[in-house]
């Protein structure tokens, strides 16, 4: 089936199931979850039950779209977003943006975990995306170009929209929360880099380093969506902690920054509405 009218399709069924229409949507990086469960009355659809959707394959992943509110606001949120290294292709990593775009979202918040490079950031810490680097992935616009979803070559120079980040800073600062903005690049996973490619990345002007994100923001500008990201600093880069990076560590870390990221939305997400 074409991307179109798997999407079209997955979004008929949908609508069956919810009657909320959201404008706000948040896809929750690994760990995250936190926020999914916060919403108030709650819709729960589960991304297997879409036909031609793919499903995260990490171990205990969720997978499901919500629909519900956040301090009265409507919002979709996903909970499982799947990944490059799992080895889906760009256009189905990107799979849901569209959906959400298709469902009526017109405001998308992204999070994700990732290693900080910055000598300012450290593990605990929440980074606003001012820009990224996505060069060192396929783009997933790459291919026939989707023209019922936008232009054949967007433009990129505000992927993370300065109004959202203007929003972001004030909730942020309403709850006493430091918001240092940052530049992300998307690698493509699933190992974590070597000392070299961090010194590299850090030349190349990399805040923060991680294997989501991007490709979503491009999709969703290529959409016409308003986007604005946030990285969980969830560990040092590759070689800047004198110490080797492990999974265990990032989800540890990523438990603190669900209760965290959990506040910023949940400031941010009023003066969305
Ligand atoms: N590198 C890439 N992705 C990550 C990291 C990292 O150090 N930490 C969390 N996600």
């Amino acid at each position: 089936m074409l991307l179109e009218q798997t999407i079209d399709q997955a979004v008929e069924r949908i609508q069956q199931d919810s009657s909320l229409r959201p404008r706000v949507g948040v896809i929750l990086g690994s760990g995250l979850d936190a926020f999914g469960d916060t919403l108030e009355n709650a819709t729960r659809i589960s991304l297997g039950s879409l036909e031609g959707f793919p499903i995260s394959t990490a171990p205990g992943h969720r997978g499901h779209l919500l629909f519900g509110t956040c301090a009265g606001v409507p919002v979709l949120v996903l909970q499982g977003r799947v990944h490059y290294y799992e080895g889906y292709s760009m256009a189905e990593v990107t799979m849901s943006t569209r959906l959400m775009s298709r469902l009526g979202i017109q405001t998308l918040i992204l999070t994700n975990a990732a290693g900080g490079i910055a000598p300012s950031l450290r593990p605990g810490d929440i980074m606003m995306l001012s820009d990224h680097i996505s060069c060192f992935v396929p783009s997933p616009l790459r291919g026939p170009n989707e023209d019922s979803f936008g232009p054949r070559f967007p433009d990129m120079t505000e992927v993370y929209s300065k109004r959202l980040r203007t929003l972001a800073t004030e909730a942020a600062a309403s709850i006493g929360l430091a918001l240092p903005e940052g530049v992300y690049v998307q690698l493509s996973g699933p190992n974590f880099e070597t000392p070299a490619e961090i010194r590299m990345l850090k030349a190349l002007g990399a805040d923060a380093v991680g294997m989501s994100t991007v490709c979503e923001a491009m999709v969703a500008r290529h959409c016409g969506m308003e986007v604005a990201a946030f990285s969980f600093i969830t560990n040092y880069a590759a070689g800047l902690s004198g110490g080797t990076i492990s999974v265990e560590e990032v989800n540890e870390m990523s438990q603190v920054a669900g209760e965290k990221m959990v506040r910023l939305l949940t400031a941010m997400i009023p003066s969305l509405g």
